[in-house]
């Protein structure tokens, strides 16, 4: 990768870029390092609803012809994603399993506003899934950082930079539809939202999020 475009992404994944109000408790690597089985089903399912997630903001607002450039590509990206983590699974003689309940992303639905126009309610997805993603991205460089297994290590770095990519590009979507100013403003509420919601989640070993 060329220097600069790390350099960018270092920049990218500095906290307060990221935004999040909340760092992770320190404890959760820790515990979701001895519960790997878990975290790996559980992260794999996080890409098939990062996966779906693109492909119904394509579907339900095809005229917006930018969305549906920059995220066509990012539902392959995701696609892939979850056939490396199946990979990562097979390989330590696991089985992907059922889905388990997303507890983070359920209660993220409620910070969601719903009604006001088309555009608002667009905005208000894109800063949801830009969230989703700095969050995912802040616990993937923690495993990156902390856990002994060297290939996932170098596993959780590379989706970590991916991951910060999706982040800036769902940014930047929503000052497309909205003005800058709003939609900053929107997501600094959603940020503190999400911190306070994040306070109140039990830390748990077997979850990414
Ligand atoms: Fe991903
Ligand atoms: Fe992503």
């Amino acid at each position: 990768m060329h220097e600069s475009h790390l350099l960018k992404l270092k920049y990218i994944m500095d906290k307060h870029v990221l935004g999040l109000e909340l760092p992770t408790d320190p404890r959760w690597v820790n515990i979701a390092e001895k519960r790997i089985e878990d975290i790996l089903v559980d992260h794999a399912y996080c890409e098939q609803k990062a996966a779906t997630s693109c492909i119904s903001l394509i579907v339900k607002f095809p005229d917006k012809e930018k969305l549906v450039d920059m995220l066509t590509p990012v539902v392959a990206e995701e696609w892939s994603h979850f056939e490396r983590v199946l990979e990562q699974l097979k390989k330590r003689g696991y089985t992907l399993g059922k889905q388990r309940k997303d507890e983070y992303v359920a209660r993220l639905g409620q910070i969601e506003k719903k009604g006001g126009s088309r555009e608002e309610q667009l905005v208000e997805k894109l800063l949801i899934n830009a969230l989703i993603e700095a969050r995912s991205c802040e616990r993937f460089r923690l495993l990156w950082k902390h856990i002994a297994d060297e290939e996932l290590q170098k596993f959780y770095y590379e989706l970590m930079v991916s991951e910060a990519g999706h982040y800036k590009n769902f940014l930047l979507l929503a000052k497309e539809y909205l003005p800058e100013d709003r939609v900053m403003e929107r997501w600094k509420e959603i940020l503190a939202a999400e911190a306070e919601l994040l306070k109140t989640l039990e830390v748990r070993g077997d979850r990414m999020h």
